[in-house]
């Protein structure tokens, strides 16, 4: 953060917003430290940024419209002030390119998240009076040219991308076409950067990637998957907590699934989507598992992980889901007792094969997404309160919202906050769960 003692006349200021998923969020960090030997610091608002970038999403149709209407309002802020450079990354850059510099005049730089590292030398580019667009594939490893995030952190909890991409191709989906195809990072260069931000403070990590669970990463001359990056990251001291996310239900190996069993420092909560509950949706959307191959390897899961916590994604209204196509996703969405989970109106983007086919009505689609939300709904709240009375490992990250608390998550990645100094953010505390809300709990802590 600029606390006053790094500032100085001349130093140029970059607000980066970032729409979408984790990825992004820590991509825009590494942007972040890209551009900081460039002298560019961190700006909270665009208002008086020298360089806006505009990290994006491309998933549903809202996600990307958003940023026309984002760059609708900063066209106003660069009339104000001349020589503001606004520049468009992520998935909506890589989707559309150059196109995007005819539809809105007011942007300076196009570039696709396989090109950050580029990024210094576009603004030189710029500079020059040029709008450039980097939003192809390259063959070289972005990571290799993308330092590590250097800026100091305020959180004890941070994100690690150790894989990107997707070959799965599911019939619905932008990721295949905007991330690419899947690349591991080697073994090496996560446990260093890993390392660094353990030195730095760090406690808790979640390996990152658009499919975490078919890691395959270069050790050596042979190849670790998920589970073996686990157990290695597990053996550095300090660090306390392993997180992944997302995965796909045909990648959740024996070894992972054993891991969950016998690495205490992996949290008992997975993210494991699995979209629709009929075996017809399933197949047209191309996801090559049934309904009941998710809930044996639920049960899987649970057998060597009891207590763990389960999230998943659905989307409603995908081509040709009939009403007792969707009964089937609430009756799974019953089998399953979600702790968390997020669901979808089905969204056609423009290239993905089921884009193309026969929708359904809106209305069906907000129907349904009303009726899902309220039974997933009810499943979150009976797992919130199932936690009070229990003391539950918090990991303070922040000062809570009212003066004398701090803030943190349990091991089920649940908010909870309680009374605390400040002086606890970055430790791991007792916490009796006293009252349970939607989204957060309430405790005290329990020495
Ligand atoms: N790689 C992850 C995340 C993909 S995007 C995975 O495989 O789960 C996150 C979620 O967005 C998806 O799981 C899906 O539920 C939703 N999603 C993706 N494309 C969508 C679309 N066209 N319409 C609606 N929801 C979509
Ligand atoms: Fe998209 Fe499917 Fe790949 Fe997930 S697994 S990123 S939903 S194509
Ligand atoms: Fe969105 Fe791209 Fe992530 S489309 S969800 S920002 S991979």
């Amino acid at each position: 953060m600029a606390d006053g003692s790094t500032g100085g006349a001349g130093r140029l200021r970059l607000h980066v917003k970032t729409y979408g998923c984790q990825m992004n969020v820590y991509d825009s960090e590494r942007m972040a430290a890209a551009l900081a030997p460039l002298g560019y610091e961190s700006a909270d608002a665009a208002d008086d940024a020298d360089v806006v970038l505009l990290n994006t999403c491309h998933i549903r149709e809202k996600a990307a419209e958003k940023v026309y209407s984002e760059i609708g309002r900063l066209k106003a802020l660069k009339a104000a002030r001349p020589g503001m450079v606004i520049g468009v990354a992520g998935c909506v850059a890589q989707a559309e390119g150059a196109e995007m510099l005819d539809r809105a005049p007011a942007i300076d730089l196009v570039v696709g998240p396989q090109a950050y590292h580029r990024l210094p030398a576009m603004l030189a580019r710029v500079a020059r009076g040029e709008r450039p667009v980097e939003a192809d594939f390259p063959a070289e490893d972005k990571f290799d040219h993308l330092p590590e995030d250097a800026r100091p952190r305020r959180a004890p909890a941070a994100f690690l991308t150790v894989q990107e991409g997707c070959d799965k191709f599911c019939a619905f989906c932008v990721v295949p076409y905007t991330r690419g195809a899947e690349v591991s990072r080697p073994v090496a260069r996560i446990l260093a950067e890993a390392e660094a931000l353990v030195a730095r403070g760090v406690r808790e990590i979640t390996l990152l990637g658009q499919n975490v669970n078919a890691y395959h990463g270069a050790d050596g001359g042979r190849e670790l998957g998920l589970a073996g990056l686990v157990r290695r990251l597990a053996a550095i001291d300090g660090l306390e907590r392993i997180r992944y996310t997302t995965s796909h239900p045909n990648d959740m190996r024996d070894d992972l699934i054993a891991a969950h069993a016998e690495v205490a420092k992996l949290m008992p909560y997975l993210h494991l989507p699995v979209q629709a509950g009929s075996d017809r949706v399933l197949r047209a959307m191309n996801r090559k598992h049934t309904a009941e191959d998710y809930l044996r390897l639920v049960e899987r899961i649970r057998a060597a992980r009891p207590d763990i916590a389960l999230s998943g994604d659905f989307i409603v209204g995908f081509p040709g889901e009939t009403e007792a196509d969707f009964q089937a996703t609430l009756d799974l969405v019953g089998a399953v007792g979600y702790a968390h989970a997020y669901s979808f109106k089905y969204s056609p983007r423009p290239g993905t094969p089921a884009a193309a086919r026969a929708q359904v009505p809106e209305a069906e689609k907000a129907d349904r997404l009303a009726r899902l939300q309220a039974r997933l709904a009810a499943s979150q709240a009976a797992f919130q309160a199932a936690t009070v009375g229990r003391v539950l490992p918090v990991l303070v990250e922040k000062p809570g919202r009212m003066p004398g608390q701090v803030a943190g998550r349990s091991p089920y990645l649940q908010a909870v906050h309680f009374a605390g100094e400040p002086a606890l953010i970055g430790s791991i505390v007792p916490v009796r769960i006293v009252e349970a809300g939607n989204n957060s709990l309430a405790g005290e802590v329990a020495l």
